[in-house]
């Protein structure tokens, strides 16, 4: 087993293109809907098994029916998902996501069971025998936020584990908390909004010098269609987006997350493994749901010829 991803799992409910809610009940005609497994931690699982790493997840859904569409897609798409912990009466997260004409993605969501994650819902020999951890979300899973998880996240990085983590609200106190994770990572990679929310900063780089300060090897700023802002002590480096057609750019983080840890476990450097993010986002921008358009990592590269 190469990756363990761990914490947010979401159902998505995709439509496009969407460019209003109809008046009453009026029915508006869609080119196309789709259901996928999204989420920080498991729309990244299954970018990474695309991008040929073995992968496990974990973290809570509900035992409802999403709960067992979430199992089965991840299962269909090769991430390992049998230590899903499953919560009996609980509602699995779902976000509805009327895409627009443009692929932005307004959405509408219910966390779920993900609040509710905590270390003992997590597989510590899973998490020791990983050659690298990525944790999807950890302001949701806030549970995680326990010295227990950081004295074990510190233990398989000295060990050599690379850990890298990813933030999925906009909400100010959440994103704040999640900052007590930074000594315990290598890798945090929020997008533009989060990161100014995390630090409270007026500009990204500045927040990115301030998530630095707290520990970890490297920060990177995903700044959407402007690319990303990769810190490390070594100075920032800006790493421009690829164009590409967008229908939707759902999940571009989730697949620059995914990348990223590709690249950094087939030994790049940091700037380089960054550059196999954005070649990773850019395929996932071509389609609707968080992992339509990434096929596989050759083609992927391929992009960035
Ligand atoms: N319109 C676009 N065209 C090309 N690449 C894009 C576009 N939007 C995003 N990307 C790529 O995806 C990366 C991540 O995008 P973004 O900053 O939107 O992530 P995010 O907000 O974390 O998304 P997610 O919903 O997955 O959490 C960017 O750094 C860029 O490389
Ligand atoms: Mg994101």
């Amino acid at each position: 087993m190469t990756v363990a991803t761990v914490g947010v799992h979401i159902v998505d409910i995709l439509a496009r293109p969407v460019e209003q809610i109809p008046e009453g009940q009026d029915t508006v005609l869609v080119e196309q809907i789709r259901l996928t497994a999204a989420g920080a931690a498991a729309g990244t699982a299954v970018d990474l098994v695309k991008l040929g790493n073995d992968v496990i997840t974990m973290g809570a859904i509900g035992d409802d029916e999403l709960g067992d569409f979430l199992v089965a897609v991840l299962a269909k798409r090769g991430v390992d998902a049998s230590r899903l912990v499953r919560r009996a009466g609980e509602q699995t997260a779902a976000s509805i996501l009327p895409i627009r004409p443009d692929g932005g993605r307004p959405s509408f969501h219910v966390p779920g069971a993900n609040l509710g994650v905590t270390l003992a819902d997590l597989d510590p020999d899973v998490l020791r025998r990983a050659r690298a951890i990525h944790l999807g979300g950890m302001d949701v899973t806030f549970g995680l936020g326990d010295p227990a998880f950081f004295a074990l996240l510190d233990e398989v990085r000295a060990a050599g584990t690379i850990v890298t983590m990813d933030l999925l609200s906009e909400l100010p106190d959440l994103l704040a908390m999640a900052r007590a994770f930074l000594p315990h990572v290598d890798y945090v990679l929020p997008n533009e909004s989060q990161a100014l929310l995390m630090t409270g900063d007026p500009d990204v780089a500045t927040a990115a010098a301030t998530l630095l300060a707290d520990g970890p090897k490297g920060v990177l700023v995903t700044l959407g269609a402007a690319g990303s802002l990769v810190l490390t002590s070594g100075g920032p480096e800006r790493v421009p987006a690829l164009e590409t057609d967008v229908a939707d750019t759902t999940g571009c983080g989730d697949a620059y997350c995914a990348g990223f840890l590709t690249g950094l476990l087939h030994g790049r450097d940091v700037v380089e493994a960054a550059r196999w993010g954005t070649a990773a986002a850019a395929r996932v921008a071509t389609g609707l749901g968080s992992d339509a358009g990434l096929t596989d990592l050759e083609s992927t590269l391929r992009t960035l010829a």
